[in-house]
């Protein structure tokens, strides 16, 4: 199996990147359970993918709520109507200072170096803003698991992942003037046995549960 980028490898997923997976469930209730308040309030999701979780805010009364991504095939898929655009992480659309909430969900694995992206995220984030990072666990990497999909055909292909332990993230937080106010992990366990059961993967699952697969960090942005 050849790796992919994360631009090729998006593009192939984005047609079935809807399908919810045991990673993207858990870490919705990873991020949920940090209760970061959205109502009325400036939200932006960094590396947005297909903009589902901005609909979410929406519902949740959202102020505004903007997306970027680096796939253009990921954005076309989206049909919440948020404000979107096609960016990368490191070099941000946005004034400075500009979203009190921002969101950067399963995507900075895609990168090599972490301090170029907090830099970014940090910057168009208000003083007081919270921000939301998640990353594909360090654990489940070292535990062997890779990041894998099925394209439309069924084809199953691994994407391009960089290992980054929490320290690093915290350190590159740091750095950009973020200070970590909590973290979370996601774990495998009755919550997403359904998605092992549906592929026919329970011998996966027994072996798997407890296993952390979602590491969930919260910063908030200094004065
Ligand atoms: C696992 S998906 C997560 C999508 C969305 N955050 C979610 O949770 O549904 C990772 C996304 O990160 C995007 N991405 C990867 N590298 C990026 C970069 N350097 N800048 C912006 N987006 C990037 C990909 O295009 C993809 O849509």
């Amino acid at each position: 199996m050849t790796v992919l980028s994360a631009a090729r490898g998006y593009a192939l997923w984005a047609p079935t990147y809807a399908a919810e997976t045991a990673v993207s469930a858990l870490e919705t209730s990873v991020v949920d359970s940090l209760d970061v308040p959205l109502a009325g309030r400036r939200v932006l999701d960094v590396g947005c993918g297909i903009a589902r979780r901005l609909a979410d805010a929406r519902g949740a009364g959202a102020a505004l709520a903007v997306g970027v991504d680096l796939t253009p095939g990921m954005l076309a898929q989206a049909s919440d109507g948020s404000l979107l655009a096609a960016a990368d992480v490191r070099a941000l659309p946005a004034a400075g200072d500009a979203f009190d909430v921002v969101w950067c969900r399963l995507v900075l694995g895609h990168l090599a170096a972490l301090r170029p992206a907090y830099a970014e995220l940090a910057r168009v984030c208000s003083p007081g803003g919270q921000m939301i990072v998640t990353d594909f666990h360090p654990r489940a990497a070292a535990a062997g698991h890779r990041r894998t999909f099925r394209d439309a055909r069924g084809e199953l292909h691994e994407l391009e992942h960089h290992v980054h332990d929490e320290a690093a993230h915290r350190a590159a937080g740091e750095r950009a003037g973020l200070a970590l106010v909590h973290r979370r992990e996601a774990v495998v366990g009755e919550a997403v046995r359904g998605f092992y059961e549906r592929a026919d993967r329970l011998d996966a699952y027994e072996r798997q549960h407890g296993l952390p697969l979602v590491l969930a960090l919260l910063f908030v942005r200094r004065d």
